[in-house]
């Protein structure tokens, strides 16, 4: 079974072709990094032109990539937010239902946020259910229980700002450019992560939920008072310093609840998903912690963290295997709480 997956409900448009859920013939992502970068966050009028503008020719790169025509696609994948309704959501969405229709093929949607976990099935098919979900992106930080496919339990989420929204709006006090994770990345592995002390929210709390606003307005008022001395721009080492102190505490969290979850749920293997899990201190923490508890850790390439179909189509592909397609007239975005289960969807 060949499935087209279409995502438009993050600042990129991806569109990719997977056969069987697990061979992935073409995954194609059209960026907008550059266009949001200067505002140091996703501009939704910006990401509608775009996304309107660019959803096709996503498409038609995705079946020319993998030589298959779209008359020969048998099913269709859109990703749907968690969130309230932004216009520039309903663009992958608006463009699935009519190639449903046209081409008499059916129609599933996936949460944005299950698309990022089940994007690890493209590269590790021994991934064995249960496990703990930990998806961090720039909108959500959400750790799960996930006991069969579609079978969710959310254990904790961000309380505030999401852990990529946190590196963003850090990178973007640094000066140091968007999306902020990377930069941040490179920046930290030049500095010292001891020269600042910053919190890490909630780490003691025995919720799994997540905090990062107050360990942003740590950073904010360490780089003001530093601001002080150097008017003229803060030297880069003490830039990297701050990165890497900052980068400590924003992961030093997640990899505690996760692990602290996986004990709580009693199982022995985490998948991580979404931009946050290409960060290189969380994928090294986390595979030292799972060696140290005999977890089983899974992580997509960096390719398959950050936004793209092809976890989309592999979902949708299982979605539709197990629950059957959804209804192209009245399919909508979910709107209430993110990675809600297959059956309770409708
Ligand atoms: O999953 P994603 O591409 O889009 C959303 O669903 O939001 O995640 C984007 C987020 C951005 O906030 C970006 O700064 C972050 O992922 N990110 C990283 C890294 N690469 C991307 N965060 C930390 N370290 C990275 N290496
Ligand atoms: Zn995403």
């Amino acid at each position: 079974m060949i499935t087209l997956g279409i995502d438009t409900t993050a600042d990129d448009t991806c569109a990719a072709i997977v056969g069987n859920g697990k061979h992935v013939l073409s995954n194609i992502i059209f960026s907008q990094s550059s266009l949001h970068g200067k505002f140091g966050g996703i501009v939704p009028q910006i990401a509608s032109y775009e996304h309107l503008h660019n959803v096709i020719p996503c498409v038609d790169a995705a079946l020319r990539e993998s030589g298959i025509d779209i008359s020969n696609i048998d099913l269709f994948s859109v990703g749907l937010s968690p969130d309230p309704a932004l216009s520039y959501y309903f663009i992958s969405l608006s463009v699935a239902k009519v190639f449903s229709l046209v081409y008499k093929k059916p129609l599933v949607g996936i949460d944005h946020m299950e698309g990022h976990i089940m994007a690890n099935f493209a590269e590790n098919l021994d991934i064995k259910f249960p496990f703990v979900a930990l998806t961090v992106a720039g909108g959500h930080t959400l750790l799960s229980y996930v006991s069969g496919l579609g079978e969710y339990q959310i254990l904790g989420h961000s309380r505030d700002d999401a852990a990529g929204e946190a590196f963003d709006k850090v990178a973007r006090l640094l000066k140091l450019g968007y999306p902020g994770g990377p930069v941040i990345d490179k920046a930290a592995d030049k500095g010292n992560d001891e020269s600042y002390d910053f919190p890490s929210p909630m780490i003691f709390d025995s919720s799994f939920d997540f905090s990062y606003s107050g360990l942003k307005t740590s950073v904010v008022r360490k780089v003001r008072e530093l601001e002080n001395n150097y008017p003229n721009g803060l030297p880069e080492d003490i830039v990297n310093n701050l990165a890497a102190s900052f980068r400590k505490a924003a992961i030093r969290v997640l990899v505690e609840k996760l692990f602290r979850a996986v004990k709580y749920k009693n199982c022995n293997s985490v998948v991580l998903g979404g931009g946050v899990a290409a960060n290189k201190l969380l994928r090294e923490l986390v595979v030292d912690r799972g060696k140290e508890e005999s977890t089983a850790t899974y992580f997509p390439t960096v390719k398959l963290c950050t936004d793209n179909a092809v976890g989309t189509a592999i979902a949708g592909y299982y979605k539709f295997l197990k629950c059957g397609g959804d209804d192209p007239l009245t399919l909508k975005h979910y709107r209430e709480k993110p990675l809600t289960n297959w059956f309770t969807s409708a």
